[in-house]
């Protein structure tokens, strides 16, 4: 037997357009059911929304499956919601008790404007990324698999910083809208793999100093990027960034 739907109230961030001031909104649900997802209950919504004349609610969303990394939001003022390990697309109304009200929000960063309701831009991220986030292939085919051996722990630490989505919840989350964990998890996992060693010091330089120009700020080890991050990535990829960064620093000469 399906658990019983719920009575709740969703109060959402409207705002039209980046030059818009912006306020919340307040819509009543009458029968959201606990094993609709989150977004599933704002497509609900919307339906309403459509069918009154009025504008759905504008939300990010690709995958629903939390591969992508588009869909993030403030929920009661935590990225991505109340539960751990999760996206707000994996997330599911079972986490809410009947009679609540769900606040929900944007991205709140400078560097990731707003451009409709919860739908931000995270050019800027990209940005980073195209900085140096990247192995260059040159010449010739990929080389065949086998033919570079890895340890096993350098293996394991690379796919652990590899699961980062470029969801944004570390910036969001941060008290200085510091990128650091998206900028760690990028340069760690290209650093511990034999791949990424050519460009290596290059990278590290050029991802720190865009994300420094971009208007994002930096990191005073608050960790409340480790504590949103739907995909669990250690700040121990941190540590290793600052490593990276001032051996790079120390001794690369651009050639
Ligand atoms: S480090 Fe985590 S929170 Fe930050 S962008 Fe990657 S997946 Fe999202
Ligand atoms: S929609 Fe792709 S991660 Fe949520």
């Amino acid at each position: 037997m399906s658990a019983p739907s719920m009575k709740l109230t969703v109060k959402v961030w409207r705002q039209s357009s980046p030059a818009d001031k912006g306020k919340f909104v307040s819509y009543e649900r009458d029968d959201v059911s606990p094993d609709q997802s989150f977004l599933e209950m704002l497509d609900e919504l919307n339906l309403d929304l459509i069918k009154k004349g009025e504008e759905p609610v504008a939300f990010d969303n690709d995958c629903r499956e939390g591969i992508c990394g588009t869909c993030g939001m403030m929920i009661n003022g935590m990225a991505h919601g109340p539960v751990k390990g999760t996206t707000t697309c994996q997330l599911h109304m079972r986490s809410f008790n009947a009679g609540d009200t769900i606040v929900i929000e944007p991205w709140r960063s400078k560097a990731f404007p707003v451009i409709k309701d919860l739908v931000v831009d995270r050019t800027a991220y990209d940005q980073i990324l195209m900085a140096g986030g990247f192995v260059s292939i040159n010449t010739g085919n990929a080389q065949e698999a086998n033919a570079l051996p890895i340890a096993k722990e350098a293996a394991e630490l690379a796919m652990d910083a590899a699961a980062c989505i470029g969801c944004g919840a570390c910036v969001a989350a941060c008290p200085n809208a510091s990128p650091m964990l998206f900028v760690a998890a990028k340069v760690s996992q290209l650093a511990l793999l034999p791949q990424g060693q050519p460009e290596r010091k290059r990278r590290a330089l050029h991802m720190v100093q865009a994300m420094d120009e971009l208007g994002f700020g930096n990191c005073t080890n608050h960790s409340e990027c480790e504590s949103a991050c739907p995909k669990e990535i250690s700040v121990n990829n941190i540590s290793r960034l600052n490593r990276e960064y001032m051996g790079a620093a120390a001794s690369y000469k651009p050639v």
